[in-house]
């Protein structure tokens, strides 16, 4: 098994100056605000999104500080987006912890998303960078139009396409890695290729990342995943593993009613989940998703041969072979 921390490591000792700049820049007047700052980033997470920023901006000389500041940034908007989706989603547990909204009323939660949202885009401003600001406020808007589009979409009722798929999973996951792979690539000057080829590589990571989130949800095993196994489905969401199930098998019941949004047993979601499990459905996702890997590793040789692009490599097997 591939070890996140292993590949991670070259980039550890510098996480706690990022860490110290998503806690900052809050007013001595607002303690509550600060108290659950510090919460929400000493919580945790794997960290992967600032790691691989700050490792796509290793190939050439950077300015430190700044690139603590994106990097801050990079993991403050995936913090924010996270308070307000466990909000939405009424999800009570995340990273192990409570969530926000378990305790808080929704008005202080969706404040709180705001609040980190707009500390996230002041930190990116301070590399003073036009061009990465666009990229940093064009993301946001993507991940916002995705997490909208699946609210609308829902009246569809109907089994989404692949390439409407791809287009989820771009919009929620590959979108804010890839753009934290480029805008390394722009603080740290790379050449215009490299950058593009650092883009490629976050975006083909982040895919992978998001097809095998979607297998965890399927395999899941309740207590190490901490959610109840089919929990997208469950919500009315069909990710490729049932939709490569549709495909052979249209018009299931099941399916049918949990994209229309009806209530489903949990007996019919058990009773299609191991037809899908034992026909190899979830074995063909992750194929896609080593795919996606392969291509990330692929958009990596146009970089400088170095122990940071060995590890980036790591990375993507590490994508595909995590169990968490
Ligand atoms: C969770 O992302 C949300 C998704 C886009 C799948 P991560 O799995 O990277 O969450 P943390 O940051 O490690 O908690
Ligand atoms: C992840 O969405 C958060 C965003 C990118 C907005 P999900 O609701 O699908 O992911 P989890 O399962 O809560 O992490
Ligand atoms: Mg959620
Ligand atoms: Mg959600």
């Amino acid at each position: 098994m591939v070890k996140a921390s292993d590949l991670l490591s070259l980039v550890a000792d510098n996480m706690i100056y990022v860490e110290d700049k998503m806690r900052s820049g809050i007013s001595e007047k607002h303690k509550d605000l600060q108290s659950v700052v510090d919460y929400l980033v000493g919580a945790g997470g794997k960290r992967l999104r600032p790691a691989l920023t700050m490792m796509a901006a290793s190939f050439y000389p950077v300015d430190k500080d700044k690139l603590y500041c994106l990097a801050g940034a990079v993991e403050l908007l995936h913090t924010a987006t996270l308070v307000h989706d466990d909000l939405i989603d009424n999800s009570l547990f995340r990273r192990g912890m409570p969530t926000l909204n378990v305790s808080w009323s929704p008005a202080a939660t969706i404040l709180t998303g705001d609040f980190l949202f707009a500390r996230s885009a002041q930190l990116a401003a301070q590399t003073d960078s036009v061009r990465i600001v666009n990229i940093f406020s064009e993301t946001l808007m993507t991940i916002v139009g995705g997490e909208l589009n699946q609210l609308f979409n829902d009246g569809h009722k109907r089994v989404p396409s692949i390439e409407e798929y791809h287009q989820r999973i771009y919009a929620k996951t590959a979108s804010l890695f890839a753009a934290g792979t480029e805008m390394g690539g722009i603080l740290s000057q790379a050449p215009e290729d490299q950058i593009g080829a650092l883009r490629d590589f976050g975006y083909y990571l982040g895919m992978a990342f998001q097809v095998v989130d979607d297998i965890l949800d399927f395999k899941g095993d309740e207590d190490h995943i901490g959610k109840p196994v089919a929990n997208d489905l469950r919500q009315g969401i069909a990710t490729l593993p049932v939709m490569l199930f549709n495909e052979d098998h249209p018009n299931h019941p099941t399916i049918l009613k949990a994209v229309g949004k009806e209530y489903v047993s949990d007996e019919e979601i058990l009773d299609v989940v191991n037809k899908i499990r034992a026909s190899g459905y979830v074995e063909a996702t992750m194929e896609e998703a080593v795919r996606f890997a392969r291509q990330a590793q692929a958009a990596l040789e146009k970089l400088p041969n170095t122990p940071y692009r060995q590890a980036m490599h790591g990375l993507a097997d590490y994508t595909i072979t995590r169990d968490i």
